[in-house]
């Protein structure tokens, strides 16, 4: 059974997109006239997320096992990934809306009218970046050789063990260095989670008071809001650490061969924005009290003794801090794909890939045919 030779490049303006486009521009008239509430564009990005959470857990289905139909289950996994796509960009139109018309009516304040359009511009340039060196980048190949990508050839068992070995747990970087292997599993998981809490944290910090219901996010003592406090902090030193042994690691192979492994700009980069957010953190704590309440921000709390004058020189850096961090956060997301960082993505698709030897020997035969037969009409 064929998988590859559906797959095609979309280019053109067709009616299943046009349709989307267009209600797009209506939700974002609308919210922007103030005809619709917040709990429209967070319910769109709610059924957006569950249909792209289920959309991946059925292609990681497809392409780990044997299990259903493959003509259906492929149907189902590319139905909800473009439906979840398509809501998540009506979501984002009908909450750009609604922002619009709050400030024109003066009920934003100015940082959250600059962090609105700076953040949809950053993730604009990310999928734009990653669309470009992902996927634009690979399509003649994927022409040419899509037709022989299929799951009766595929091998299931290896791409799990690759899934696990190379990509989750970072093995062949472990049985090069137990060290290199710490500082990367520190900066990788430690972003990964925090990406995870960020995205749940969303739906709880704005989508639940907008639906109506109570805003625990205000009440500091919650258990779940204290849960978020700690999981912020844990996983941002989990990348502060990371980082200042990826830095000093770069001090140590100056000049040697092994240099050519270390990203010192993305390290310093995240550094600075995890520093930074730290710092901020324990600012708004020195000026609100190192209290009990605070405790689970623990490292926000360490920060905070580093203001010791009573909260004056906390409550004055408190808004620049924040601008720096916020738009600093941006500029790291519209920086994954100008530099290195991409590897996060490619590299992983690059080892599930290199697993399937059946696949890559179909694919090197045809290469060759191609250059046979080549030859033979020159
Ligand atoms: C499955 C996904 C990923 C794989 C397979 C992967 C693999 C690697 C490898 C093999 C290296 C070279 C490390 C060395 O030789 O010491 C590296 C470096 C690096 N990776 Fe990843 N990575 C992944 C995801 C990520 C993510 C999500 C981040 C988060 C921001 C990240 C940040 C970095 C950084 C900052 C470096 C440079 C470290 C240094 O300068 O010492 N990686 N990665």
């Amino acid at each position: 059974m064929q998988t590859g030779a559906a797959i095609e490049p979309r280019t053109s303006l067709t009616p299943s997109r046009l349709v989307p486009i267009l209600v797009s521009v209506l939700l974002f008239g609308f919210g922007a006239f103030g005809f619709l509430i917040e709990a429209w564009g967070y319910g769109l990005l709610l059924i957006a997320t569950v249909a792209l959470f289920f959309g991946a857990g059925l292609f990681f289905i497809f392409i780990l096992t044997r299990y259903f139909d493959t003509q259906s289950l492929k149907q189902t996994f590319v139905g909800l990934l473009r439906l979840g796509g398509w809501l998540y960009v009506l979501g984002v139109a009908a909450l750009s809306g609604f922002f619009v018309d709050e400030t024109l009516h003066g009920r934003m304040e100015l940082n959250w009218i600059l962090f609105g359009p700076t953040v949809l511009a950053a993730v604009i340039f990310l999928d734009l970046g990653v669309y470009r060196l992902l996927i634009k980048k690979n399509l003649p190949t994927w022409q040419r050789f899509g037709h022989l990508v299929s799951r009766d050839l595929s091998d299931p068992e290896s791409m799990r063990r690759t899934l696990v070995d190379d990509v989750i747990m970072h093995r062949s970087l472990l049985s090069v260095s137990r060290f290199r292997w710490f500082k990367h599993t520190l900066i990788f998981w430690g972003f990964s989670l925090m990406f995870g809490a960020e995205i749940l944290a969303v739906f709880v910090r704005e989508a639940i008071p907008a639906f109506g219901m109570r805003d625990i996010w205000e009440e500091l003592d919650h258990p779940i809001r204290r849960a978020f406090d700690f999981a912020y902090d844990f996983t941002g030193l989990m990348v502060l650490l990371g980082c200042v042994l990826a830095l000093i690691w770069r001090v140590v192979v100056n000049g040697k061969p092994e240099q050519k492994y270390s990203d010192t700009p993305t390290a310093l980069f995240l550094f600075f924005v995890v520093l930074s957010g730290f710092v901020l953190e324990g600012a708004r704590i020195s000026v609100a009290g190192a209290d009990a309440m605070n405790l689970a921000s623990f490292v926000g709390v360490v920060f905070s003794y580093g203001f010791s004058d009573g909260g004056d020189i906390a409550s004055a850096i408190y808004q620049p801090l924040w601008y720096v961090h916020v738009f600093g956060s941006c500029a790291f997301i519209a920086y994954v794909p100008v530099k290195r960082l991409i590897h996060s993505c490619a590299t992983p698709m690059g080892r599930l890939m290199n697993s399937q030897t059946d696949l890559l020997a179909a694919k090197k035969k045809a290469s060759i045919r191609g250059l046979l037969i080549g030859k033979q009409t020159d």
